[in-house]
């Protein structure tokens, strides 16, 4: 069992660009900036916006942060992403989400210049993803076929089980792992809550992608003997061992499901570091091409 060192690899991955971002300067280029658009005081998301900024310092990137009040109007979010659109300084930005719920968040995500989203949550990213048009992928798909890449798993003709349906992982990560292309290439079942016989569905897989978030879903009985297991759960539990009072817990058993894997990605360092670097990944792009 071989264990994927998200961490390890999300270090290589912006030393790659902090490398370009430096070649880039010398040569008079453009620094890549992001711009982070931050409503209201959730700790979650206070603490990824957080990460986000600091991570853009250590690449080289430029970085604004914006922050609203909680009881900001649609009308004046809306008119800062207009501004964002419009300002050439600023190469891609996000609105961090969850949003108060007075405020639409597809509304919002819709009027984001889709050639700005670096989040890539933009029906036409989601679209053009979906037919291999050169697209913004959204973070955790995109920063779990870096894993599968960094670590040449092989895909092609694998049979690959996503379990979960979501905008966000579900449904994108089985569409990149259907694609002409490597990482992908794979046969690709989607597994969710109505699935029937789940379980001999999951242990007929090589490739399980677990983004259910339901911790300790997957067992040791629903793995076959050498799966490569890619464990997206992230969700919050209580723990007495932590000074912040919880714990990541992914959707893995991981204790008894790791010895049957021929890779496995642990929770935390697995796939969760792996999502920022995917968007500073997405806002080098973003400086580079213009599509
Ligand atoms: N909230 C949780 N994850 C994300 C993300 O990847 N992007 C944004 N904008 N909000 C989030």
């Amino acid at each position: 069992m071989q264990l994927i060192d998200g961490k390890a690899i999300a270090d290589i991955v912006k030393g790659e660009i902090a490398e370009t971002v430096k070649k880039r300067k010398e040569q008079g280029l453009k620094v890549p900036h992001l711009a982070a658009i931050l409503v209201g005081h959730d700790g979650g998301s206070e603490t990824y916006v957080a990460h986000k900024v600091k991570a853009c310092e250590q690449v080289g990137f430029e970085s604004t942060l914006i922050r609203f009040e909680a009881d900001v109007t649609e009308e004046e979010l809306l008119s800062v992403v207009d501004k964002l659109n419009k300002d050439q300084e600023i190469d891609g930005f996000i609105v961090q989400l969850p949003l108060p719920k007075h405020i639409s968040e597809q509304k919002v995500i819709e009027a984001i210049d889709y050639k700005k989203d670096v989040d890539g949550f933009h029906p036409i990213n989601v679209g053009r993803t979906s037919i291999g048009l050169p697209s913004f992928v959204s973070a955790t798909p995109a920063g779990i076929l870096e894993l599968l890449k960094r670590y040449e798993i092989p895909t092609k003709g694998k049979n690959c089980v996503v379990i979960g349906r979501s905008n966000i992982v579900g449904k994108p990560v089985a569409s990149l792992m259907m694609q002409k292309a490597y990482p992908g290439d794979a046969t690709v079942t989607v597994c969710h809550s109505r699935t029937e016989n789940l379980k001999n569905v999951v242990s007929q897989a090589d490739i399980i992608i677990a983004a259910l978030g339901s911790p300790e879903f997957l067992t040791a009985d629903m793995v076959k003997e050498g799966a490569v297991v890619i464990d997206v759960g992230t969700t919050r539990v209580p723990s007495e061992e932590t000074k912040s009072g919880w714990k990541l817990k992914g959707d893995v058993k991981f204790d008894e499901v790791a010895p049957k894997c021929s890779f496995i990605t642990p929770v935390p360092g697995g796939v969760g570091p792996m999502t920022i670097v995917s968007l500073l990944k997405n806002t080098l792009l973003a400086t580079e091409i213009k599509f």
